[in-house]
């Protein structure tokens, strides 16, 4: 079944106990946090204290996306706070490959992320040592941005790459999902929806989400 991940972006940042235990209950697969420092994007959110706060309240992984330089300094302050997936971008300042081998190390599942410009050529050498892949579909920095078509045949691309090399990697898009866009990035080969505006808007997301896990077997 595709997974979704709403993203905790777009909840109302004044009840966010609540906000999770709502896509808790919506059937949601992964929580996903947007990390952003003012520095890799023009945007600041939430930092490790918030992910520590939130940790006790819910039993789902938490899908831990860090838009910020030099992210192998935040790393193990992530994974004690409980995140279960970290990912870094490979746009950001720093060694990339450290940082994924630094999460590993932490018993944590590293994620690549690249953003709508940059191809999937550059991923490539990371794709032997991460769990997943996480495609932005919209230039990172805030919720809300339309979809970008022009990045699906990159999805298609990495679909045929993990299969042609026998990998476990789960594809994970992100920016401008809705049950549009998203239909058409399962039918890319996407295993993983990560939503903020869309879901968030429905007073009742559960139906939302279970229209979606059922992309994969349409
Ligand atoms: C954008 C974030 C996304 C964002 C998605 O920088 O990485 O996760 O929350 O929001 P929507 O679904 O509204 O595009
Ligand atoms: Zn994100």
């Amino acid at each position: 079944m595709t997974k979704v991940s709403p993203s905790m972006l777009s909840a109302d940042f004044s009840r966010l106990g609540e906000e999770l235990r709502r896509v808790e209950d919506a059937g949601a697969d992964w929580v996903h946090i947007d990390v952003m420092d003012g520095m890799f994007v023009p945007n600041i959110t939430i930092g490790p204290s918030v992910v520590k706060a939130l940790r006790p309240l819910s039993g789902l992984p938490f899908d831990v996306h860090l838009m910020i330089e030099d992210p192998i300094r935040y790393v193990e302050d992530f994974s004690k706070a409980g995140a279960d997936m970290i990912t870094v971008h490979t746009e950001s300042r720093g060694n990339t490959m450290k940082a994924i081998d630094k999460i590993r190390d932490l018993g944590r599942s590293p994620g690549i992320t690249l953003n709508p410009r940059t191809p999937f050529s550059k991923v490539r050498k990371f794709m032997g040592k991460v769990d997943l892949i996480l495609i932005m579909t919209v230039q990172p920095g805030f919720g809300g941005q339309a979809f970008r078509e022009e990045c699906v045949p990159k999805i298609t691309e990495a679909r045929r790459f993990i299969d042609d090399n026998g990998l476990d990697v789960e594809i994970v898009i992100d920016g401008g999902i809705n049950r549009e866009t998203g239909r058409k990035c399962v039918k890319a080969g996407a295993t993983v929806l990560a939503a903020g505006s869309s879901l968030f808007s429905l007073p009742d997301m559960g139906s939302e989400i279970s229209l979606w896990k059922e992309f994969d077997s349409e």
